[in-house]
């Protein structure tokens, strides 16, 4: 059956999840965002696309949240996004009660959506959609590990000069300076790059993938990332309107999974239909299972805070 892909917040991100969705036929887009005029021309513009492409789906913008009503999967990008000399947690108090607005929303019109959170500082925000929503745990997703490490995988393929499509590599922990790449998982072509790259390349690229959010920023000055984010939430909508069972991390929250208990933080999940079927616990060394502990702390004071702002 057709999907009814509904994504709130048609600003940059939402705007290239919303062509990626149409263009890969996941499904139907309704594209909601408080701006007036701004996702009914953005989705005009992408439908009349369509016959072009070659597809069968179009996209509709919409101020009116109720068009949303049951919806199969929601991707929520709105919000406000960083600028140069921000963290993702200078968004915080903001980005709450648009957060707090939206799950309870979704709740009323949308209860058995799939919820995918992508607005930062991420895994406080998807914490709040969860908090609010009352939603089971594997039906609320933060993506930020799919980009994360795509970004790494891109790093690794341009130092090595090899094509990035044969480079796999994954993040784990929080979206920020405490997430935790895996070097000693990644790999090209199956060949470990610890047989490829010296330790002092690969730390390189590891500290390029925490800040790589960051780089971008500052070379915009006007906003953050748009383009691999989307493509990144357009891959986990795939996985699961395909039910492809696809290994990828997503911010998750921990009911005791990796020792810790009560955070979202991001950790390999089976992606597929009805949203996350397993959490995978992989074998961390000591040091990576306590950078990742490290990480799920730093989430757990965010959500201490969003627990009080939300009076809980
Ligand atoms: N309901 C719906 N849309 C809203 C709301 C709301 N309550 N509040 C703000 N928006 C919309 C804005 O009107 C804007 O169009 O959210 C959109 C955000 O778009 P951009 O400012 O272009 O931000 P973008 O680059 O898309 O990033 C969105 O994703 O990666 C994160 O940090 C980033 O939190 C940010 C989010």
């Amino acid at each position: 059956m057709r999907k009814k892909i509904g994504l709130i917040g048609a600003g940059h991100v939402g705007e290239e999840l919303s062509r990626e969705v149409i263009t890969k036929e996941l499904g139907d887009v309704i594209l909601y965002d408080i701006v007036e005029g701004m996702p009914q021309g953005k989705a005009l513009d992408q439908s009349e696309a369509t016959p072009i492409l070659g597809v069968s789906y179009i996209a509709r913008g919409t101020n009116d949240i109720n068009d949303l009503r049951g919806a199969d999967i929601i991707a929520i990008t709105a919000g406000v996004p960083r600028k140069p000399g921000m963290s993702r947690e200078d968004l915080l108090k903001t980005n709450l009660n648009i957060m707090k607005d939206i799950a309870q929303k979704v709740k009323e019109i949308a209860p058995n959506a799939i919820v995918i959170v992508v607005t930062n500082p991420l895994d406080a925000m998807v914490y709040t959609f969860y908090k609010v929503s009352g939603f089971p745990r594997e039906r609320v997703m933060g993506m930020a590990g799919v980009l994360d490490s795509t970004r790494f995988r891109s790093f690794i393929a341009m130092e090595l000069g090899v094509s990035p499509a044969d480079v796999q590599a994954m993040v784990l922990g929080s979206h920020g300076d405490l997430m935790v790449p895996l070097p000693r998982y990644a790999n090209v072509a199956g060949i470990p790059i610890s047989e490829l790259l010296p330790k002092d390349k690969i730390d390189a690229i590891v500290t390029r993938t925490r800040k790589a959010g960051t780089e971008i920023v500052n070379l915009l000055k006007t906003g953050s990332a748009y383009y691999a984010p989307g493509i990144s939430v357009a891959r986990m909508i795939e996985a699961i309107v395909k039910d492809q069972k696809k290994i990828m991390p997503a911010s998750c929250y921990l009911e005791g999974e990796y020792g810790i208990e009560g955070v979202f933080v991001g950790v390999p999940v089976l992606l597929g239909e009805n949203g996350v079927q397993k959490i995978i616990e992989l074998k961390l060394s000591d040091e990576e299972l306590s950078l990742l502990k490290t990480s799920a702390e730093h989430v757990r004071k965010l959500e201490e805070e969003v627990d009080k702002l939300l009076g809980l």
